[in-house]
C-alpha cells in the first residue's frame, strides 16, 4: 500500500479531490497525512474530518527557507511517504528539499507550463491575450514551476473572462487531472527519461 503525504497552504480543494477520488475508487493507498505551512488552512478541517492525520509546520516561525524546509522534511518523513503531493502549497522550496524527494514529489500549477510561472497565472494569461490556458501536473525540480510534465489540460479563454471566471474553469480541470496523475504514479506507470515523463499503459 503506497503512502501519500499531501501539502497544502489554504483551501485544499485539490487535496479534497484526490482524497475523494482515492476513497471512491478504492485506490490501494494510504493518505498518511495532510500537512500545512499555515495553521488557518481551511483544508485541514476537511482532512481531519476524514480521519487523516494533520500537521502544521508554520513557515512564519522560521528564520529562513533552509530551516523551515528542514523542519517540514522531518515532519513529512515521520509518515515515510512514497509520494509527496503539493496541492496549493505556496512555498518556494530549497534545492536540498527538492532533491530529497526527487522523482516522488508532484505539483499542480494553474497554467500551461512553461508559460506563466509564479503567482497570478490567470491574470497573466488574460494580460498575454492567449486563447488557451490550463493546468499542468509536473514532477518538482529545484526551478520554480518547472519539472518533467506528467499531464496538461487546456481550457479556452473566453472574450468576457475575468480572473475569477477563468480560474473557475481551470479549477474544474485541476480536480480531474490531479487525481488521475497521482493514480498513475501510485500504479507505477510514470517514468522520467531525459526530462520527459512517459506514462505506460
Ligand atoms: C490551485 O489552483 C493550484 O493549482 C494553485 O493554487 C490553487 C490551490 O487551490 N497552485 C499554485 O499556484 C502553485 N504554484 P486549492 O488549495 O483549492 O487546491
Amino acid at each position: 500500500m503506497k503512502k501519500i503525504v499531501i501539502l497544502i497552504s489554504g483551501r485544499g480543494s485539490n487535496m479534497q479531490a484526490i482524497v475523494e477520488t482515492a476513497l471512491a475508487q478504492q485506490w490501494p493507498v494510504q493518505i498518511a497525512a495532510v500537512i500545512s505551512n499555515r495553521a488557518d488552512a481551511a483544508g485541514l478541517a476537511y482532512a481531519a474530518g476524514k480521519g487523516i492525520p494533520t500537521a502544521v509546520v508554520v513557515s512564519k516561525q522560521f528564520a529562513d527557507r533552509e530551516s523551515f524546509d528542514a523542519a517540514l522534511q522531518s515532519k513529512i518523513d515521520e509518515f515515510a511517504p512514497d509520494l509527496v503531493v503539493l496541492a496549493g502549497f505556496m512555498r518556494i522550496l530549497t534545492a536540498g528539499f527538492v532533491k530529497h524527494y526527487a522523482g516522488r514529489m508532484l505539483n499542480i500549477h494553474p497554467s500551461l507550463l512553461p508559460s506563466f510561472v509564479g503567482l497570478g497565472t490567470h491574470q497573466q494569461a488574460l494580460d498575454a491575450g492567449v486563447k488557451l490556458h490550463g493546468v499542468t501536473v509536473h514532477f518538482v525540480t529545484a526551478e520554480l514551476d518547472h519539472g518533467p510534465i506528467v499531464a496538461q489540460v487546456a481550457v479556452p479563454v473566453l472574450e468576457d473572462d475575468t480572473e475569477d471566471t477563468l480560474s473557475q474553469r481551470v479549477l474544474v480541470q485541476e480536480h480531474l487531472i490531479y487525481p488521475q496523475a497521482v493514480l498513475q504514479f501510485v500504479e507505477g506507470r510514470l517514468s522520467i527519461k531525459d526530462g520527459r515523463v512517459h506514462v505506460s499503459k
